[in-house]
């Protein structure tokens, strides 16, 4: 049996280049894993089953666990029956990745049960297909993704920071925050060099989908404010959110309608997958 951490994840900078013919959009962001994930297990069985602990989430074909399962299948050939059990943690529609991270553990996992027969690189190209932030989750955790998230660029671990994750009830849909943003196909945002820029300090956080998000539901502009009132020096929204990361000092909230998560960066070996952490 294999049991694997499948990490969420943050965009510490997030910008939107253009609008592209197929619909997608052109990205340039800075992602990170952290520490808060779900846990799922793999194991080789007589037929396939799949199991969670959230029953609001589809355990047929439309869950990406599955379409990354048949996904592998299909490119590989290979047909391994298994039994699949998904611990959910990672809160959804909350732009911190989980069914992508899930769906990029899943491939991570057959690859190892077929005896690794292809590189994480190549698992990636496969997984864009079926979600766009799913090569991400293939790099070693700190990366600049391009395009509609398939170019990764691997960079060195960030120096250990801890995140206050920041969670609203209500989620967010990523096609209707990006539709929000309504570019025309001919838009295209200056040619800012953000990774040069954001590490020599020149520019800070910064999400694009922010606007859009804000748009749909007015209260996260409401939240943000407050959380940089409690004293966080940054707080952004993650992806296409709902749910926002915190940096400094801030007072951690408790308030009932929000839920709350201290997390970690994390990172893998060229050679492992991410570790599971102490605290789950
Ligand atoms: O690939 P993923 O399932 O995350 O995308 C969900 C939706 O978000 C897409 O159907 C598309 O509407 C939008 N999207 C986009 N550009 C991206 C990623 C997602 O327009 N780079």
């Amino acid at each position: 049996m294999l049991t694997l951490f499948s990490p969420a994840k943050i965009n510490l900078f997030l910008r939107i280049v253009n609008r592209r013919p197929d619909g997608f959009h052109n990205l340039g962001s800075l992602f990170q894993a952290i520490d808060l994930g779900d846990r799922i297990t793999f194991q080789s069985h007589h037929e396939d089953v799949f199991t969670c602990t959230d029953d609001s989430l589809p355990v047929d074909g439309k869950n990406l666990i599955l379409k990354a399962l048949h996904l592998f299948r299909r490119k590989t050939g290979t047909f391994i029956p298994v039994k699949i059990h998904l611990e959910k943690c990672i809160p959804i529609e909350a732009g911190l990745g989980g069914g992508s991270s899930n769906a990029a553990t899943t491939l991570w996992a057959m690859n190892q049960l077929t005896d690794k027969i292809v590189s994480a690189e190549q698992l990636g190209e496969w997984g864009v297909e079926i979600g766009s932030d799913i090569p991400f989750f293939l790099s070693l955790g700190t990366a600049f993704c391009t395009g509609r998230g398939e170019n990764v660029q691997n960079l060195p671990p960030l120096t250990a920071t801890s995140v206050c994750i920041v969670k609203p009830k209500g989620g967010l849909s990523t096609p209707q925050v990006f539709k929000k943003l309504s570019l025309p196909v001919s838009y295209l945002s200056k040619n800012y060099d953000d990774l040069t820029a954001f590490f020599a300090g020149s520019i800070g956080h910064f999400n694009d989908l922010e606007k859009p998000a804000f748009e749909i539901n007015p209260d996260l502009y409401i939240l943000k404010q407050r959380l940089l009132s409690d004293g966080f020096h940054t707080v952004l929204l993650s992806g296409s959110g709902s749910s926002f990361f915190c940096l400094g000092q801030g007072q951690i909230p408790t308030d009932p309608n929000l839920s709350v998560y201290s997390a970690k960066f994390i990172n893998r070996n060229l050679n492992d997958w991410y570790e599971i952490p102490k605290n789950i």
